[in-house]
């Protein structure tokens, strides 16, 4: 018997034995706000353009479909399977809407706003791509990376919208995963904890998927945060235990997208590993910051992912927003 079939056959014993395997997706009925005009950021989003790897990006790089060795089972993913069926308790937050609106971020008790009308437009081929029918659906395509090719230029700031704006659809389900690993910024915008989180699912053994996971008080929002910092954090986005980890949470929950605010491509060759990874990419580039060498560059850097979007953020024309600190050097705790 297969690795993959026995865990499939255990998973079939538990289900037998009346045990409920965890299920992260049922968010608490999420908080009312006042619905209080808020200062919205500048137009985010100018331009978004999809382009299928064959028709070449904008640098006429091609990207191979190499189906990587990622798809044969792996004793990590057989152990995935494991986790993923102990019960365990599921951390909770709520998040403080009003102050993330204060940010200029989407939040789902204000459903119009110029930025939520933007992301509407920004996360229709995102979910296409990931959850539509047979023939449009992309291999892997619920796995989502937020990247640009530098710091600072809103990879955050949109995944925390594109994740809103995904969770307040009404059939879409979103896991966004603080994936910066050595600038996490999920705890101060979000408020959520640092860990245990996505590293510690890649360290330990002795953690479940589901402890790592929290719900939100927005329904079908659930976070994976960064987790317990190691002397070589991003390190770990490029290793064979978070390709296992990405495909089991990418067919394990086929039915949620996955979105990873993650590590600038030109700032380190981990991110670009982990971009062999994805279904799809929304590669941000800041207006009137980032050069177009620059976004060449890091596009260049992408392999075996068909489908590039590219989301012109206008970032830096307001004020709103404390929380970037500088991409420093990468130290232990
Ligand atoms: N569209 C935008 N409108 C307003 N502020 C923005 C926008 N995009 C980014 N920012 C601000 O710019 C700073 C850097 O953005 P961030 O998302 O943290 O960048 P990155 O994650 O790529 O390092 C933050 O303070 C954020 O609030
Ligand atoms: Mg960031």
């Amino acid at each position: 018997m297969s690795l993959i079939e026995d865990a499939a056959r255990r998973l079939e014993e538990l289900r037998r034995a009346g045990a409920a395997l965890p299920d992260d997706v049922q968010g608490s009925p999420r908080t009312a706000k006042p619905n209080g005009e808020t200062p919205l950021p500048e137009a985010l989003v100018a331009a978004m353009e999809s382009k299928r790897a064959e028709s070449g990006l904008l640098s006429g790089h091609a990207v191979h479909d190499r189906t990587p060795a990622a798809d044969r089972p792996s004793a990590r993913a057989v152990a995935a399977v494991d986790r993923l069926s102990a019960r365990a308790p599921i951390r909770h937050i709520d998040l403080n809407l009003e102050r993330l609106r204060t940010f200029g971020f989407v939040t789902p008790d204000v459903p119009t706003s110029q930025t939520a009308d933007e992301f509407r437009v920004v996360k229709r081929p995102i979910i296409r791509n990931a959850l539509g029918k047979a023939d449009e659906r992309v291999k892997h395509g619920n796995l989502v990376m937020v990247t640009s090719a530098l710091p600072g230029e809103g990879k955050t700031f949109t995944s925390i919208n594109l994740a809103m704006s995904v969770a307040m659809e009404y059939d879409s389900r979103v896991l966004l995963v603080d994936g910066d690993v050595a600038h996490p910024s999920m705890p101060s915008i979000l408020g959520t904890p640092h860990a245990p989180g996505l590293l510690d699912l890649l360290t330990r053994d002795d953690i479940d998927v589901a402890d790592a996971l929290v719900k939100t008080n927005v329904e079908r929002l659930t976070l994976l945060p960064a987790g317990s910092r190691q002397r070589r954090s991003t390190e770990l986005l490029a290793s064979e235990q978070m390709a296992a980890l990405l495909r089991e949470l990418s067919s394990r929950y086929p039915d949620r997208i996955i979105i990873f605010d993650s590590p600038p491509l030109l700032a380190t060759t981990e991110a670009r590993v982990l971009a062999a990874h994805m279904g799809q990419i929304v590669m941000v580039v800041a207006a009137n910051a980032t050069t177009q060498h620059a976004v060449q560059h890091a596009l260049s850097t992408i392999e075996n992912c068909d489908i590039v979007l590219m989301l012109l953020n206008k970032a830096g024309q307001t004020d709103v927003g404390t929380y970037y600190g500088s991409y420093g050097e990468e130290g232990a705790h």
